[in-house]
């Protein structure tokens, strides 16, 4: 099988009021940067609520293959970092699974040493384009060796001496973004990154935190230019991670769609760059309370007391994408319960994530009876509140192409559906989530791995 073992099909059944509160595991963003920057930073960084899902564990590795000291002591995660400009050579390649994140900030982590460094990775991250964070290392120096169409395996050389280079992002990629001034901590001078559209700010905020000499300037266009001094000192910190507001999304909208739900979901980060699903949700008319507002580690936090809510279509602005570019997929599940039509558009990155998701979410749709129109760039989803004739009678299992946020979103599709919803795999997600099964059979959803 692709991931290496036998998928792991699974259905989800209408189900009574969801109740009850969770906790969500810990940022994946976030995750994987603390574990970078701790593996990188002088001293000892102290870690508590990481998400242990496999793309990070895989981060953790490769941090660790380099150099990193890391060990789990009870709850918390302790890193001796080597000291930034002191990763060690790699001595094999190294293996990132699903991550995309992972992969594409690592590389440039490593880029700008003078070593060689091979990056791997499953059957979904070997087809995702690297070009995006190969072509600024290029411009800085790196050698680099690709497969076709600059993809997995990747190998990198670094440049005795790097240049720092002045880069503009040219589509809203936080990971692009990311890796251009990690290549910059260990590049002499000033590395800058012009950034048009605003995309989640965690490397920034984090580097800053650990100290590098890193500034933020913002235009009257919402321009940004991020200039990074290298070869700073980084020094270790302690952390405490808040819940993924991505992986949030999910019981947020089951418990929206699944009459006579009542849920409350604490400890959720609400980093203004990661909140465009919840805004577009109210806007729908979701009963979604902000509680307990509040400041964690230089991040925005809340409890969110989520109610079943009548949702009505709207059409979602195209600048709101990069704040809530993974919800694409459970969103269009949301919009399968509203009044009226829904229209999403400026979704072309959604082409490149863990599989094509705005083909697999429009397949998946229509194998489930939901009317629905995929373009280029949008997809137009016309709603059925009760959720009559949605779902599949004939036992069709929707694909989900190794993509853990296509597996969630058909499940929690099938919580409101008349008829079940059986998806082909859940085993990729635990690449993000892996307590998702036992926390929504918590809540009450009807949720059952399918014996083959
Ligand atoms: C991420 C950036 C986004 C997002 C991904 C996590 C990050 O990817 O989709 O899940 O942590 O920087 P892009 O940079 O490709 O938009």
């Amino acid at each position: 099988m692709l991931h290496g073992s036998a998928p792991r099909p699974a259905t989800a059944r209408k189900s009574a009021g969801l109740t009850g509160s969770v906790r969500i595991p810990g940022d994946k963003s976030i995750s994987h940067r603390s574990f970078m920057f701790g593996g990188l930073a002088s001293g000892e960084t102290r870690i508590t609520g990481l998400l242990e899902g496999e793309d990070v564990i895989n981060t953790g590795r490769a941090m660790q293959a380099m150099g990193a000291r890391i060990r789990k002591v009870g709850e918390q995660w302790l890193i001796e970092g080597t000291g930034n400009g002191a990763l060690l050579a790699p001595d094999a390649p190294l293996d990132f699974g699903n991550a995309g994140t992972g992969v594409r900030l690592t590389m440039g982590l490593v880029s700008t040493y003078d070593f060689r460094s091979t990056f791997i990775g499953d059957a979904s991250l070997s087809k995702r384009p690297m070009g995006r964070v190969l072509n600024p290392l290029r411009e800085m120096g790196v050698q680099v060796s690709a497969s076709e169409g600059d993809r997995l395996p990747v190998t990198l050389r670094g440049p005795g001496t790097p240049s720092p280079i002045r880069y503009r992002v040219p589509m809203a990629s936080a990971q692009v973004k990311s890796a251009v001034l990690l290549a910059g901590l260990n590049t002499p001078g000033v590395t800058t990154v012009i950034e048009p559209v605003m995309t989640r700010d965690h490397t920034e905020k984090m580097l800053q935190g650990f100290g590098a000499a890193l500034s933020v300037e913002t235009d009257e266009d919402g321009v940004r230019t991020i200039r990074l001094e290298g070869r700073g000192k980084l020094k270790g910190q302690v952390i405490d991670i808040p819940g993924d507001p991505s992986s949030t999304a999910f019981p947020l909208v089951a418990a929206l769609l699944v009459p006579g739900s009542d849920i409350t979901i604490v400890n959720v980060l609400m980093n203004p760059t990661r909140t465009g699903l919840i805004l577009t949700l109210q806007e729908m008319g979701a009963d979604i309370e902000v509680l307990n507002a509040r400041l964690a580690g230089g991040e925005d936090v809340a409890d969110l007391r989520v109610r079943h809510s009548e949702l009505k279509g709207v059409t979602v602005p195209e600048d709101r994408a990069p704040s809530m570019i993974d919800e694409y997929p459970i969103l269009a599940v949301a919009a399968c319960f509203a009044e009226g039509v829904t229209v999403m558009k400026g979704l072309e990155e959604l082409r490149v994530k863990e599989s094509d998701r705005l083909s697999a979410v429009a397949d998946g749709l229509k194998l489930n009876g939901v009317d629905c129109d995929e373009g280029e760039d949008f997809l137009i989803v016309r709603g059925r509140p009760d959720g009559k004739g949605l779902g599949n009678a004939t036992d069709g299992r929707v694909s989900t192409h190794l993509d853990h946020r296509i597996a969630m979103s058909f499940l929690v599709m099938g919580l409101a559906s008349e008829h079940p919803v059986t998806i082909d795999d859940a085993a990729m997600i635990a690449t993000s989530f892996p307590e998702f099964m036992q926390l929504m059979t918590g809540l009450g959803a009807k949720i059952d791995e399918v014996p083959e």
